[in-house]
């Protein structure tokens, strides 16, 4: 196990209820407040303190210097920003594989075709096990660590239990996951196995594994890794800070994000609240968050009651990293989009799978949860809540080799055997792969047709 490298300072951080506000020393097995079962939250009340009072200018400066430092601590997109996350006392050693550091890319093709003039995607799929969910895990894996677990475990549509794999066997604990039988894609249950979890797959979908999940944490020792715990949210906030950086402090017009659990957009609006009440930026971009239509719990819960309330419902999408009914986090998603001014849309599968190609050909490509985003900015930009001078973010949650058999089925056109009427639009962007003679001649003609 490597050392932290670098003595971390004690944080102010204290974890607050949502709901009633009750401030706790310590998080129960399920991460919900004893008094009143909502989630929590970690806040940072040494922020406000004259004598601990954190200067942007000074935050902006030592976040620079570290890119040059090789300490392992640094060395982390996630704990670089230490000073916005709970640290834990020094002399810490953190699980970490130097999660963050994710590109920025402009998309013009897609720009192009979506009618707004600066697009851009932050690619959190560019993480050690492909997706977001490093950049949480490793502030989560530490604190399980700390608090002397042995074992950890989530409930996954697939993303989460690669990455908590991951980080379990690097801090040296053992982890098990809960994943829906057939609904996981081959290249996130391959990982979760080659990690060495215990890897269950349940007979029911994701909601099902973790209503299991919250059982089996209060009778085993088992540190929930969830998003849910909070720690997680604190590190997946690092992809807003890193982003912000990345544009030097001026917020974009927009950040769109996907929707499922609704942690991760939770934890970007998060990031830019406390990065706006600290001064880091000026102002809040909107932060929008992005549903499948068969997985779209929030976009109901939004139109018909203004996000009062939730109703749980069945959830079905191809997209099946975000293929979830009940979303833990929706309250502090509904929080965020209040706070920014976001909103909210849902999206078809053929508009997911159109929008996923179109982003491969712009030389990024993501997984098809990750698409909703384009998906759901041409539908933003129709209705004219986007206007097209206005600087636009999708947050890449997902690598685009997660889940290859949707796209080998997209492009061969076995995706959609029954939408005879999309048949034309889903054409222009499908790249089938050609069989041919192993001569020059077919080559040469293959390339004249193309
Ligand atoms: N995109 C991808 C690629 C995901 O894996 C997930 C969630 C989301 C978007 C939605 O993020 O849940 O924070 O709203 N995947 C979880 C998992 C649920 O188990 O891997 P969210």
């Amino acid at each position: 196990m490597q050392d932290a490298g670098t003595k971390l300072e004690q944080g102010s951080a204290q974890l607050r209820c949502i709901g009633c506000g009750s401030v706790l020393q310590s998080a129960g097995r399920n991460f919900r407040c004893p008094e009143c079962d909502d989630l929590l939250e970690v806040t940072y009340p040494g922020w406000k303190c004259a004598d601990t009072a954190l200067r942007p200018q000074d935050l902006k400066a030592s976040w620079t210097e570290r890119r040059k430092s090789s300490a392992y601590v640094d060395q982390s997109g996630v704990w670089r920003f230490r000073e916005l996350l709970p640290v834990p006392s020094a002399p810490a050693s953190l699980v970490s594989l130097s999660e963050g550091n994710t590109p920025v890319y402009e998309l013009p093709n897609c720009a192009r075709s979506t009618g707004v003039e600066a697009l851009f995607a932050k690619h959190q799929g560019m993480n050690p096990t492909g997706s977001f969910k490093d950049t949480g895990m490793t502030v989560a894996a530490t604190f399980a660590r700390l608090e002397g677990f042995r074992w950890v475990a989530c409930a996954s549509t697939g993303n989460t239990s690669a990455s908590m794999a991951a980080y379990a066997a690097r801090g040296g604990m053992r982890s098990v996951v809960l994943i829906p039988e057939g609904q996981v894609s081959w290249g996130k249950l391959s990982q979760a196995l080659d990690y060495g979890a215990v890897t269950c797959q349940l007979k029911t979908d994701f909601d099902g594994c973790m209503r299991v999940l919250n059982e089996v944490v209060q009778r085993m020792p088992v540190c929930l890794l969830n998003s849910v715990n909070p720690y997680r949210l604190e590190g997946q906030k690092t992809a807003a800070i890193e982003l912000l950086e990345q544009f030097n402090w001026e917020a974009p017009d927009h950040i769109i994000v996907p929707g499922g659990n609704l942690g991760n957009s939770s934890a970007i609006g998060k990031a830019c609240m406390e990065m706006k009440e600290l001064g880091l930026i000026s102002r809040l971009p909107k932060i929008s968050i992005i549903q499948a239509e068969g997985a779209n719990p929030l976009v109901r819960a939004m139109r018909e009651n203004g996000g009062k309330k939730l109703s749980p419902m069945r959830a079905d999408t191809m997209a099946t990293a975000i293929r979830i009914g009940n979303p833990a986090s929706w309250k502090k998603a509904v929080r965020v989009l209040e706070a920014t001014g976001g909103t909210v849309e849902q999206v078809s599968e053929v508009e997911i799978a159109l929008a996923k190609a179109e982003i491969g050909a712009d030389g990024v490509g993501c997984e098809p949860a990750s698409a909703v985003t384009l998906a759901g900015l041409k539908k933003l930009v129709k209705q004219g809540f986007i206007k097209r001078n206005e600087s636009v973010v999708l947050i890449l949650t997902g690598h685009m080799l997660k889940d290859p058999d949707f796209t080998i089925k997209f492009h061969r056109g076995d995706l959609f055997p029954d939408k005879k009427d999309d048949a034309a639009i889903l054409k222009e962007q499908q790249r089938a792969p050609i069989v041919l003679d192993a001569s020059v001649e077919a080559v040469l003609k293959a390339l004249e047709q193309a």
